[in-house]
């Protein structure tokens, strides 16, 4: 029997600022933006989403009602949490109508969480294959306005329903993976904005790929020609770059790994950093864009999260409407609105408040879930479509 992933669907909010733009207003060379660190655009999010709208809005993507009857777990990874105690899950739950005899729960290792949720759904599925999971990755990469980070900032969400018909990935079970306590990049509970050791952060990287990819091929008696493309965890494009290259030199431009690693980094490239989805969304980014990777590819993939946990695993490209998939995920990022530099940076500032009243002004945000405010220490969310409060 098989299982992996049936559904996958991704949600970005409706505004981004351009690498030129903010390599101007820093007084970089925008080279370094957009060669140097492989990005060309950033979404912003708003204070009208947070990871459990975004969440929703990328899930409503893909699930059917039938659907929502089927899921047993709804396993959120996260680590831009929204309460210490309270599982941003509970509220998915109720915004997009699943069934209340589920598990929902949420898991937390920087930008691994989506993984360990996918692990955790596939050997739940092996033993009930007839149930389904929601897997999310949601996140808010925050590192603060004027420092190097900045430019690596970014946002969204992937959705990821997992059943035994996995017709967009079948998992094969076989994985390596590391981990060892380090300070990379880390979120200390009284802010927002993210401590990254960035230089040290890109050698970790590196280093754990190198381990779990050796561990894998010697584990399984495989070579890198064995898979036809290999997809990273992705907080922007240069730091795949790096790890590719320490097993295919760069100067083979024309083999086929560093083919699909270019179509894998497109949507990254216009998104930036959105932690636990990014793996997720340079998956969607492969199989949207590249024409040349058939059903029936080998796909590793790479999964980081700092601090730090790295696991490289496997699965087979399965068959299904892949255009749809473009269609969405380019809808998404197409209808984003341009900010300048100073909106950006005003929409910023006022993301970091946080009071126990706060009311949001969601009068320009079109997505169907948004963030509404709080009331004494209480979230409130808003499905636009049916005027409900959550
Ligand atoms: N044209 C082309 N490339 C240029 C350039 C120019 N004019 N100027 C600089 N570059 C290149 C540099 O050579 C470097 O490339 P390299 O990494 O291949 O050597 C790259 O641009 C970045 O320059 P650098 O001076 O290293 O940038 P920085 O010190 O400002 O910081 C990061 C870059 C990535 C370290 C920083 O943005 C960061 O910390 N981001 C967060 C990373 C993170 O999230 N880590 C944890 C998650 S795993």
């Amino acid at each position: 029997m098989s299982v992996g992933i049936e559904k996958i669907g991704f949600y970005t909010a409706p505004y981004y600022i351009d690498m030129v733009d903010l390599a101007e207003a820093r007084n970089q060379d925008p080279n370094k933006f957009l060669i140097g660190i492989g990005q060309k655009q950033q979404s912003v999010i708003p204070p009208s989403q947070d990871v459990v709208s975004m969440a929703a809005n990328a899930a409503e993507t893909i699930l059917t009602e039938e659907d929502k009857k089927t899921i047993d777990m709804i396993i959120f990874g996260t680590e831009t949490g929204i309460d210490n105690s309270k599982a941003a899950s509970m509220y998915l739950q109720s915004l997009l109508g699943i069934s209340d005899y589920a598990r929902a729960f949420e898991v937390k290792q920087a930008c691994y969480g989506g993984t360990a949720g996918i692990q955790m759904g596939i050997n739940y599925l092996a033993l009930n294959p007839d149930r389904k999971v929601l897997v999310i990755g949601a996140d808010i990469a925050r590192y603060g306005l004027e420092t190097p980070g900045e430019v690596t900032q970014g946002g969204g969400a992937v959705a990821m329903l997992l059943s035994s018909n996995p017709t967009v990935l079948a998992l094969d079970g076989k994985s390596a993976f590391y981990s060892k306590n380090i300070m990379d990049f880390w979120r200390p509970n009284y802010t927002k904005e993210a401590r990254v050791d960035g230089h040290y952060s890109n050698d970790v990287y590196v280093d754990f790929f190198n381990r779990t990819f050796n561990q894998y091929l010697d584990r399984y008696n495989k070579q890198v020609t064995d898979f036809d493309a290999l997809v990273f965890h992705l907080p922007y494009p240069k730091m795949g770059v790096k790890a590719l290259r320490t097993v295919v030199p760069q100067e083979e431009e024309n083999n086929p790994l560093w083919v699909e690693f270019n179509h894998s980094k497109l949507y990254n490239s216009l998104v930036g950093n959105l932690y636990t989805g990014s793996l997720y969304l340079s998956l969607i980014s492969l199989i949207a864009n590249s024409k040349t990777i058939p059903a029936g590819a080998n796909i590793g993939l790479f999964s980081y999260g700092s601090g730090a946990q790295g696991e490289f695993y496997s699965g087979v490209l399965g068959e299904f409407d892949r255009k749809l998939l473009k269609q969405s995920v380019d809808q998404q990022i197409n209808r984003r609105k341009r900010l300048t530099i100073t909106e950006y940076e005003q929409m910023y500032r006022s993301g970091l408040k946080e009071t126990a009243d706060l009311s949001i002004n969601y009068s320009d945000d079109d997505s169907r879930f948004v963030l509404k405010g709080r009331a004494k220490d209480k979230l409130i969310y808003l499905d636009q479509v049916t005027g409900e409060d959550k």
